[in-house]
């Protein structure tokens, strides 16, 4: 449980132009005050953050979200209503009061409010919207327990607040609602499944750096969401035992029910869960555990086709985590 002088004393580093680790239901967030733009400049120089990928700024409620934008069309509302707090970024024109270091210098901003009672205590406290990209360095598997986000940065630099683990695991759906229609520019949790009802069509943008398509996120190009192990996906076990035997010394292994692979030493066997939502919130651990461990390769036998947007944001991920050519350099994030 986060104590009450917890809160005080993160409240006080932000006032100050600190950087306080916070706790949210997606992962860990990286927080500064967001309308400070040398608070915020700390954030990309702790992250090591390309300055051209955007922050998301954390309020609580649509009153704060509302200081932080130039328009609030119906459909932020709408969603607002039904979805927050919860793990949907809304992308919509930025107003004055959040300077543009935290926008990557563009014209819209990403707001979200956070399920965490301890991180809602804490922007009430502080009165004002806090920035918080993944609190990871940029390109590095995201943080879902206060343990993960210590080891990246100096106790001087970063008071972590200490939430528990997080429940999504995965980080929030950004959802573009500054044209024609509400654009999904990274999947998350909520997909089309929840969105439509409330919202109506929702686009989804395929975020591949070779189309024309404006308004990707810059944070979904590229590698990313990357253990330092290469990471192999597997959608073909009967190659397993092959890639097993040709590895270089240790291998660690996710494998899940139904198609689990048993492994002893030296290997690492990590068993994933077979729902999706279970699966999104251990992915992060055991990337990070597998990292760890000391292992040539991390091999994910992906579980078979299941037809959920869950698991289309899930993949999504591993995809970017087994990617190796850096790409372009707005290609790591976040
Ligand atoms: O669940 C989450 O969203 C977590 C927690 C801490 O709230 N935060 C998070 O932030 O994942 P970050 O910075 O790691 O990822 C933010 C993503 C990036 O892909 C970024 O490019 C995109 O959101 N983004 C932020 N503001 C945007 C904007 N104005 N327009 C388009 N994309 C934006
Ligand atoms: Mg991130």
């Amino acid at each position: 449980m986060t104590e009450p002088d917890e809160i005080t004393t993160a409240s006080q580093r932000l006032a100050d132009g600190g950087v306080v680790a916070f706790p949210t239901e997606t992962v860990y967030g990286l927080g500064a005050d967001a309308t400070n733009a040398e608070a915020v400049a700390r954030v990309f120089e702790l992250k090591g953050r390309p300055a051209k990928n955007p922050l998301i700024v954390h309020v609580t409620g649509e009153e704060m979200a509302r200081t932080c934008v130039s328009a609030w069309p119906e459909a932020a509302s709408k969603a607002a209503e039904a979805f927050w707090p919860g793990p949907l970024t809304l992308v919509l024109p930025k107003s004055e009061r959040i300077p543009s270091i935290v926008t990557g210098g563009g014209a819209t901003v990403g707001i979200r409010v956070p399920d965490h009672d301890a991180t809602i205590a804490l922007i009430e406290q502080f009165g004002k919207p806090i920035v918080g990209p993944s609190a990871n360095p940029s390109g590095y598997v995201s943080p879902t327990d206060a343990t993960h986000v210590r080891p990246h940065f100096d106790a001087d630099a970063v008071f972590v607040l200490d939430g528990g683990p997080c429940r999504a695991g995965i980080e929030s759906t950004v959802l573009d609602l500054t044209g024609d229609l509400p654009r999904i520019l990274r999947r998350g949790i909520l997909g089309t499944e929840d969105l439509v009802p409330v919202l109506g069509p929702v686009e989804i943008a395929d975020g591949s750096p070779e189309t024309d398509e404006p308004a990707v996120s810059p944070g979904v190009l590229g590698p990313h969401y990357r253990p330092s192990t290469p990471v192999v996906l597997l959608e073909d076990v009967s190659v397993l035992s092959r890639m097993v035997s040709e590895a270089e010394g240790a291998v660690a292994l996710l494998s899940p029910p139904g198609r689990r692979v048993r492994i002893g030493s030296p290997h690492l066997g990590i068993d994933m869960p077979g729902l999706a939502s279970g699966y999104a919130r251990k992915l992060y651990a055991a990337l990070r555990e597998a990292d760890a461990a000391s292992v040539s390769q991390i091999i994910i036998v992906f579980p078979l086709l299941k037809d959920s947007e869950i698991w289309d944001a899930i993949r999504e991920r591993l995809r970017r985590a087994a990617e190796r050519d850096p790409g372009s350099d707005t290609g790591t994030d976040a």
